[in-house]
């Protein structure tokens, strides 16, 4: 406050510190509800998994999960991101246009059980899949492969009820691998990646698939997949 209006005395202009301090306030509470109903949508949805996955294990002594995580979209990276984007920064602006604040990744063994998840979670009457990207059956340019599905659940609260978007991204263990070395490498060298390294790569990319393809292959002989029979 009294930078401010130290501020404010230097430039000539007039502030009411009180009023400015308010709407600060004011903002900061409306943001902390916000990452609130988003950990609730992350909640919600986690219970989900952890119940298909449980179930799994109980009634079949298998389990179609490796693992999974879940993040909060932090309040720094969420401002950048709406600032890249040029979205308005209200609250309801930034809710309709960022779709991943709320963000849960699963891992799963094979690409059959990264199918049954998105299934057999797209088929629960509470839950909306607003978009599906199959970055499986259309691997990115740079060899990225994943599931990804935006799914709205309603997120019940004492005086009204919120339906709050989840970006789950479901994959295997090799196309995790893959693509936490990308990032990592992608970071390092933003953009300038050398070409050896761009190489290295696609052809990592190649081997994961390859690898995944080998993995359901041999999945098929040792037994049956409880999952297959399911879906
Ligand atoms: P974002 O604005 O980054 O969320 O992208 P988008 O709205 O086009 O969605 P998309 O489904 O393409 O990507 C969403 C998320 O998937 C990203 O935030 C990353 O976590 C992950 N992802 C997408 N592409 C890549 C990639 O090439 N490499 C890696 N490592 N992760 C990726
Ligand atoms: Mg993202």
């Amino acid at each position: 406050e009294t930078r401010l209006r130290d501020l404010a005395g230097r430039t000539g202009v007039t502030v009411d510190a009180g009023e400015v301090f308010a709407r600060l306030r004011e903002v900061g509470d409306e943001f902390q509800r916000l990452q609130m109903y988003y950990q609730f949508g992350i909640d919600e949805v986690s219970t989900k998994i952890a119940i298909l996955r449980d179930e799994f294990a109980t009634m079949y002594d298998y389990n179609p999960i490796e693992h999974v995580r879940s993040r909060l979209k932090s309040p720094d990276s969420l401002l950048s991101k709406a600032l890249r984007q040029g979205v308005d920064l209200t609250v309801p602006a930034i809710r309709a246009s960022i779709r991943d604040i709320a963000g849960i990744r699963i891992t799963c063994s094979f690409v059959s059980d990264v199918y049954w998840i998105a299934q057999m979670l797209s088929a629960q009457p509470d839950l909306t899949v607003l978009t599906t990207k199959d970055y499986i059956a259309n691997p990115k340019p740079n060899g990225y492969r994943s599931l990804h599905l935006i799914v709205q659940v309603p997120v019940f609260l004492s005086r009204h009820t919120e339906h709050i978007p989840v970006e789950l991204q479901i994959r295997t263990i090799a196309m995790d691998f893959w693509a936490s070395m990308e990032h990592k490498l992608r970071y390092k060298y933003s953009a300038d990646m050398p070409a050896h390294l761009r190489a290295e790569i696609d052809d990592a990319a190649r081997v994961a698939a390859d690898l995944d393809a080998r993995m359901s292959r041999l999945r098929d002989e040792v037994r049956p997949n409880p999952t297959d029979d399911l879906t």
